[in-house]
């Protein structure tokens, strides 16, 4: 099976690095040219990697298509390219709808959107799908833990909680800021923060079948400074300004 990127940005690197060192059995993976650096980094890492010279070729060239682009340079090329039938299409972007994509795409090719996230470059995290498709689950398996949706309005929840990764790493930033302002080593308040919420995440992930609340509660010890920690974050309103944030991402994705 070969693989072609249209983009190569961010996600491509982390979901070509991901395919490329997992157990997922493919010929061969083809990337655009853009980005440049990218596109030959990951060339002259992987032995599979090749960089097409144009779009079109690697629409030409590949059985599964995964679209990595933003949805402005979506719109701008996509309804240039010459897609086929029997063609897998697999769309990373952001907020160009099934119904679009199907338009978009003319031909009467396999479309499913997905929502890979860094991590996938260690073979780890979760990666929505929608419509659910047994290949593409499988695939995605391989390099996460694919979640099947079968709702395209459903699926834009996760996309909204997706937008959450960048206040997490600035949790990690301020937490670690504060004990350097403290007299700490930049690198061992960095490990501890780092190591702290590795633990923690594993944690939630290995309890994920309890409701969280049991985490939240049984991490606090009454008067200790965990309990003070969560009592007065709630009471400056920090955990009603993340869902008010998630609020405003949502009615962003549900505008287009
Ligand atoms: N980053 C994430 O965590 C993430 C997760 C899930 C989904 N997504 C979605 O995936 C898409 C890409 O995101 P990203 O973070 O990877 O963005 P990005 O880093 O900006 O990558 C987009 C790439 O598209 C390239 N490009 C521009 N014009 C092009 C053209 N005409 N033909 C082919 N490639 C072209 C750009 O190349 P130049 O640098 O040369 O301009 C750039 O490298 C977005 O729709 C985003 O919503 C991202």
């Amino acid at each position: 099976m070969k693989l072609g990127f249209i983009g190569t940005g961010k996600i491509t690197l982390s979901v070509v690095t991901g395919i490329c060192t997992s157990k997922i059995s493919f010929q061969k993976i083809l990337v655009s040219p853009r980005n440049r650096n990218i596109a030959q980094k990951l060339k002259k890492r992987f032995r599979k990697v090749n960089i097409g010279k144009t779009n079109q070729e690697i629409v030409d060239k590949c059985n599964w298509v995964f679209l990595a682009v933003t949805p402005k340079v979506g719109a701008k090329i996509l309804p240039k390219l010459n897609f086929r039938s029997n063609q897998k299409i697999i769309s990373f972007i952001s907020t160009i709808n099934l119904t679009q994509l199907k338009k978009i795409v003319k031909k009467k090719a396999k479309i499913v959107r997905a929502i890979p996230l860094p991590p996938i470059s260690l073979g780890k995290g979760p990666v929505p799908i929608c419509p659910p498709d047994n290949q593409v689950r499988d695939f995605f398996n391989k390099i996460g833990i694919t979640v099947e949706i079968r709702n395209e309005k459903s699926s834009k929840n996760f996309w909204a909680t997706s937008g959450m990764m960048a206040p997490f790493y600035e949790i990690l930033k301020v937490l670690s800021d504060w004990l350097v302002k403290k007299g700490i080593k930049r690198n061992e308040a960095q490990k501890y923060i780092t190591s702290l919420f590795v633990a923690l995440s594993e944690d939630s992930a290995v309890n994920s079948k309890k409701h969280l609340k049991y985490l939240v509660s049984e991490s606090q010890t009454p008067g200790g400074l965990n309990e003070q920690g969560v009592k007065e974050l709630r009471k400056s309103g920090f955990y009603k300004s993340l869902e008010k944030s998630l609020n405003s991402i949502l009615k962003r994705l549900n505008k287009k």
